[in-house]
């Protein structure tokens, strides 16, 4: 779909959508368009009772006569000062989707000053077109024989306002954060046939044309290292495992707190590109779902695309730890005990809690290597934070209160909720090995809490650390109005987000 701004022009034609805010007050293109029609908008709201311009309502006026459009669709903004940023993505995208439904190709959105707008026409485009950008997603090269009656038809998006460039400008960073958002939906999606570490590697090179350097680990220099731990993990696939490591310089080599600008932001994934459970076997019931069991990597390797194409002013460290969890005669077994490059030693008792192994020399090695001022990782980690928290809010684990509240902030502001969890010594003790340092799982109990714990054992003593479990938002399996359902890229906008706020200058 091809996206443009352009001034307003009473030439219409396709679907048309405006505004209405609450009681049903039409705004001042509805208006116009009302009066060409001798009332027809008027009308259509008068007749429509439960149609009372609230935000997210949409009524649909088709072929009115006096118009050249197909259809009018008239969007409930609510109060013009209560409507947000996420609002507008919103009504966007819910927009897009209705009008992609009717097999339409062309629509326009129109959009005025309204009195008391919490922001200006252009800024309102600029986060529709988002919205409707990110709604326009789809995973379909697989699909060789999709009926034509269901294919993408919406060819072009128009979106009339005052100041049209602006608008424009407005939107260029956003597209660089949707195609961010893109590329890790497109890795999450695609099956471990084809998404395993080398392939994986092979899409983040792809990265090095908009500046972003690439390094990568393989088995022997990790063996080297002593990542026992993430090793251990790989043992039984015949994938090899690797440690991918993607840098983003962009910040300002001069200037004020440039040495602190200097020290990278350290973002890091968990990269299991297939998890069976490995000897500790998963059911075969929905196994399928481990397929995106490297939404954290995926979604490290979006926004690293998403810095470098907005050209961040941050330097920002992504680290991927990439394997496959097979069962195998060369597998690991439970009771293995594993030494990780930190010096700790795991018993594993349980090969299926694989994510905190992979974690724990993915984290040493970052803290050892780029001395980062915040470390953050995401991790579709445990079924335990479904458990919790349900599909909306992915887990926040963190030792430092400043960066638990930037990350809640930022993800409240983009629709990437995170709610916080408690952390500490009574739930720390509950991984104590009898064997070793430490075991893999805890008890039946808080099982998000004691995956974070182990987690925590491999973050330096004040090293501000961040842990995102995301397995219940990772995949969406109903649309929502700027996610279609499937993979969700969750924690691309929001790290996207925290950077910009806090991390860029
Ligand atoms: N990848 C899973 C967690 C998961 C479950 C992600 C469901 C997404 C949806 C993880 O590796 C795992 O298997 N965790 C175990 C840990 C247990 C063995 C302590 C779990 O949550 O059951
Ligand atoms: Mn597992
Ligand atoms: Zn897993």
């Amino acid at each position: 779909m091809r996206i443009s701004f352009s001034a307003p022009s009473a030439k219409l034609t396709g679907a048309v959508a405006v505004a209405v805010m609450e009681g049903g007050t039409l705004c001042a293109t509805a208006t116009k368009l009302d009066e060409a029609t001798d009332g027809a908008l008027s009308r259509a709201v008068e007749t429509s009772p439960r149609f009372t311009g609230k935000k997210g309502q949409i009524l649909e006026i088709l072929a009115p006569v006096g118009l050249q459009v197909s259809r009018v669709l008239l969007f409930g903004i609510g109060k013009p000062a209560d409507y947000g940023e996420l609002d507008q993505e919103n009504n966007g995208g819910e927009l897009f989707a209705r009008i992609a439904a009717t097999g339409e190709a062309n629509a326009i959105f129109c959009l005025d000053a309204l009195e008391g707008a919490t922001a200006d026409p252009q800024r309102r485009a600029a986060r529709m077109a988002f919205g409707a950008l990110l709604r326009s997603y789809r995973f379909d090269k697989y699909r060789t024989k999709e009926k034509a009656d269901s294919k993408p038809s919406l060819k072009s998006l128009t979106v009339m306002v005052p100041k049209p460039a602006q608008a424009r400008a407005a939107f260029a960073e956003a597209e660089s954060i949707a195609e961010g958002v893109f590329t890790a939906r497109d890795v999450i999606s695609e099956p471990a046939n084809v998404i395993y570490p080398q392939s994986f590697v092979a899409e983040a090179k792809k990265l090095e044309k908009l500046g972003v350097k690439i390094d990568v680990l393989g088995e022997k220099e990790m063996q080297k290292l002593g990542m026992g731990a993430l090793l251990g993990v790989g043992q039984g696939s015949v994938r090899e495992s690797r440690l991918l490591l993607m840098r983003w310089d962009g910040a300002r080599k001069s200037g004020k707190g440039k040495a602190k600008a200097a020290q990278p932001i350290a973002i890091v994934g968990k990269g299991v590109t297939f998890d069976t459970g490995g000897i500790s076997i998963k059911p075969a019931a929905g196994m399928e779902d481990m397929k995106w069991d490297m939404g954290g990597a995926g979604v490290v390797l979006g926004l690293m695309k998403a810095l470098a194409g907005r050209k961040a002013k941050v330097n920002a460290v992504g680290v991927c730890g990439l394997v496959e969890n097979m069962p195998d005669g060369n597998a690991q077994r439970p009771g293995d005990i594993v030494t990780s490059m930190s010096g700790q030693t795991i018993e594993v008792l349980n090969t299926d809690a694989e994510g905190r192994l992979v974690l724990a020399d993915a984290l040493w090695y970052t803290q050892k290597t780029y001395k980062p001022r915040a470390i953050i990782d995401l991790a579709t980690l445990t079924g335990a934070i479904i458990v919790a928290l349900g599909k909306v809010n992915a887990g926040l684990f963190s030792n430092n209160d400043e960066l638990a509240e930037r990350l809640a902030v930022a993800g409240k502001a983009v629709g990437e909720p995170v709610w916080r969890m408690p952390l500490g010594e009574d739930y720390d003790k509950q991984i104590d090995s009898d064997a070793a340092d430490m075991k893999n799982i805890g008890n039946r109990w808080g099982g998000s809490i004691t995956a974070a714990q182990f987690l925590q054992r491999f973050i330096q003593d004040g090293t501000a650390w961040a842990h995102l479990d995301i397995a219940g938002v990772t995949w969406t399996d109903k649309d929502k109005p700027t996610v279609r359902k499937g993979a969700s890229a969750f924690g691309v906008r929001l790290l996207d987000r925290l950077v910009a706020q806090h991390y860029e200058g």
